[in-house]
């Protein structure tokens, strides 16, 4: 694939038509009440596996033979594995999963579940794709990255071609980041739908490399980020997605922790929808940046909902103890020294990990 355009994403949804399910767009009056726009929430969490990234997984397998002939291996923190997994048992061929040792149980048990091989390394001690690398070259599979791959990339701008289809007036779409795949899909189609709608990616704030990546005009690594969302603990862009957002993202608007446990909670109270951490933070970055936001309608990405029980208790458990935010009354808007002094829930903090990992 030469230069990838909004024509690449326009032919995955053909490849992708009987296989995806095409996500409902959810609204509650609650949350357009908190941010005073008219929200629409993409809900990826319906989507086979319980993330967005079964579109890219199923688009590169589809198209790509040498991909079916060989098998594939794919590092992954859990849900463009589960995606590989199943993307490859519906094309009739094997997937191998590298996955970090403290991948959350219900990924690896999905993964295995779906008859892939596995292997594990170690965040703090391995080296991720080179481990990729030698699976691959060992056993002559073809190599399938989370985000750094054009047919992957491609086929997460489904979702946003689903939104536009849908909602042709939308003013911005608001998308996590974590090696920036699905927000360089989403900014393609945005581009050539309508040049004033905008992109907004959110990250959290531990793991906000292609923030900085941005704002430094290069690629920049961060140290091995801790958050609770662990499907975005990058520890830089992956360099296709971040050529494309770096040309068409509006900017990327971080968030916390609690800004990220509250944003579960919401979904939970007002949608019924059970978001996992990374699936939450688009929604957390639309609270967090409301204002700095364009005015008309917003559609955001919920982008996965694979969480361990342990881990969603804690979260909604931290965020409803805490007192309540106004929802049905208008937002209480607080200056940005107040929302910096919030402080970072000590339990949350708790959760998240340290090392290198992703997708
Ligand atoms: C639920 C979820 N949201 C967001 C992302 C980030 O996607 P990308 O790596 O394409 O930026 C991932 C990546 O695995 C994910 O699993």
């Amino acid at each position: 694939m030469a230069t990838l355009t909004h024509h690449d994403v326009l032919y995955a949804a053909q490849r992708l038509r009987d296989a995806v399910v095409r996500t409902p767009l959810l609204t509650s009056s609650a949350i357009d009440h908190l941010v005073h726009r008219r929200v629409f929430l993409k809900a990826e969490t319906h989507q086979l596996t319980g993330s967005f990234k079964f579109r890219g997984a199923y688009n590169a397998l589809a198209l790509g033979r040498t991909e079916r002939e060989a098998g594939v291996v794919g590092a992954s923190a859990g849900n463009h594995g589960q995606a590989l997994a199943l993307a490859a048992r519906m094309l009739d061929t094997s997937a191998t999963v590298l996955l970090p040792t403290d991948v959350p149980t219900a990924k690896h048990e999905a993964i295995r579940a779906l008859g892939a091989r596995i292997a594990t390394y170690d965040r703090f001690s391995d080296h991720r794709d080179a481990i990729v690398h030698q699976i691959a070259h060992r056993h002559k599979l073809t190599v399938v990255p989370s985000a750094n791959d054009p047919k992957v990339i491609a086929g997460a701008g489904t979702v946003a071609l689903e939104m536009v289809q849908d909602l042709p007036d939308l003013a911005a779409i608001l998308v996590p980041v974590g090696g920036g795949g699905l927000a360089a899909g989403t900014a393609l189609i945005a581009s050539a739908h309508n040049p004033r709608l905008r992109v907004f990616g959110v990250e959290p704030v531990g793991a906000d490399d292609t923030h900085r990546s941005l704002r430094a005009g290069r690629i920049t690594s961060i140290t091995p980020p801790a958050t609770i969302a662990d499907s975005l603990r990058h520890t830089e862009p992956a360099k296709i997605a971040f050529a494309i957002n770096q040309r068409f993202l509006a900017d990327v608007i971080t968030v916390s922790e609690t800004d990220i446990a509250d944003a579960m909670a919401l979904l939970w109270q007002h949608c019924h929808l059970v978001a996992e951490p990374s699936g939450a933070v688009a929604l957390a970055g639309l609270i967090r940046a409301a204002r700095r936001l364009p005015e008309g309608r917003i559609g955001v990405i919920i982008s996965g909902g694979n969480v361990d029980w342990d881990l969603y208790r804690k979260a909604l458990d931290v965020s409803l103890e805490r007192p309540r935010r106004a929802t049905r009354q208008p937002a209480v808007r607080r200056s940005p020294a107040q929302a910096a002094s919030r402080p970072a829930s000590s339990a949350l903090v708790g959760l998240s990990g340290s090392g290198r990992t992703s997708g």
